[in-house]
């Protein structure tokens, strides 16, 4: 069978990205992400598409260059339709439509949350690693969604628990931020708890039955601690940053894993993968290869490039969709709420 050029177009949060797979062949990928909500502490919505807007022309063109290909050599365009922010799905919904009509392509959707995990199957020349094997359990963790979704297939997936209030990175990033921390603070966390005790500090941890996830508690417990110890020592945050830092991570990465390893029990599914912009966390990396030793799991750990946003996983979905010839319309409209 001829090769499958296949444009991949991601804009739901704060990240502007397109990339190209030749099959599952990564030949670029291009992510344009917006500073300017640092000042603001999060996402700010109304910014995030104008930023899309700006950055979508030059980095699709950058997507297509550093692939070395023309745009009339492409078979099809894949683009995020959800879940998202509803203005910067607008703008890659709009733009994959406008150049499948110029171009006469078909135009495939590819839901963002089943993108995070196939990252796992994009092939990365000189960095070959084995796909996982079905079932797997994926815990796919980013600043807007934590999941534990089981996967029967590439088409397949099925959500077994998730987060009922805040996000793990929302975790990360809400707690940094009263530390003083840029937006968004994962990666400057998980820098700092290097240097600092992980079990100088507890924090509570939730009691939700199930697989289900918990994280609004545990915001509430480090708000107060910081209030209280602030109370009687005003540089307490200051004297303490490592130690906090270290803490918190802990008691997140406990939290995710105590369900991972529920997940693996009840299930009895050995083949583990994690995925999401939390999944660069290297001390959940750690306590997954720990746990994967302890217990015989066989994990998929993501290359840092393809745990944020990206479009590799977007267009990767959609070669999975364009071998099925799964094509949607030009009606196509995209759609904030979770789901796989
Ligand atoms: O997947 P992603 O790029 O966007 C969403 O779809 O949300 O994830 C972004 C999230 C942010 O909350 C960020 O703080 C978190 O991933 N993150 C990390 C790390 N790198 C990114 N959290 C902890 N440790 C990291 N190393």
């Amino acid at each position: 069978m001829k090769s499958a050029y296949i444009l991949g177009i991601e804009s739901s949060c704060d990240d502007t990205s397109a990339a190209v797979l030749k099959d599952r062949s990564l030949l670029s990928n291009v992510i344009a992400s917006q500073k300017i909500h640092k000042a603001y502490g999060g996402v700010v919505p109304e910014l995030a598409s104008r930023a899309h807007e700006q950055n979508i022309v030059p980095v699709v063109d950058q997507a297509l260059k550093q692939a070395g290909i023309s745009k009339k050599d492409l078979s099809a365009i894949a683009f995020t339709l959800g879940p998202g922010l509803m203005g910067s799905l607008l703008v890659g919904t709009s733009f994959a439509k406008g150049l499948a009509l110029a171009l006469n392509l078909p135009l495939i959707q590819v839901n963002h949350l089943q993108g995070h995990v196939l990252a796992h199957f994009i092939q990365v020349e000189g960095k070959e690693k084995p796909d996982p094997n079905f079932p797997f359990i994926c815990l796919l963790v980013s600043g807007g969604n934590s999941q534990l979704v089981l996967v029967h297939s590439v088409r397949e997936m099925e959500i077994i628990g998730q987060t009922i209030d805040d996000a793990a990175g929302e975790a990360f990033d809400k707690c940094g931020k009263m530390l003083g921390l840029d937006y968004p603070a994962g990666p400057q966390i998980d820098r700092l708890a290097t240097s600092g005790n992980p079990a100088a500090f507890r924090f509570s941890k939730p009691q939700i039955p199930g697989l289900d996830y918990s994280f609004s508690g545990l915001k509430t417990s480090f708000l107060y601690r910081l209030r209280d110890e602030m109370a009687v020592n005003k540089t307490f945050i200051r004297d303490h940053r490592a130690d906090l830092c270290a803490s918190l991570q802990a008691t997140i990465v406990d939290i995710l894993m105590d369900k991972l390893i529920k997940a693996s029990k009840d299930l009895n599914i050995k083949e583990i993968a994690l995925s999401g912009g939390v999944s660069a966390n290297s001390g959940l990396r750690r306590a997954v290869e720990e746990i994967a030793l302890l217990k015989g799991w066989t994990i998929h750990l993501p290359p840092l490039s393809f745990t944020t946003d990206n479009a590799a996983m977007i267009a990767v979905g959609g070669y999975y969709k364009f071998l099925d010839r799964d094509f949607c319309g030009m009606d196509a409209a995209p759609y904030s709420r979770v789901g796989i």
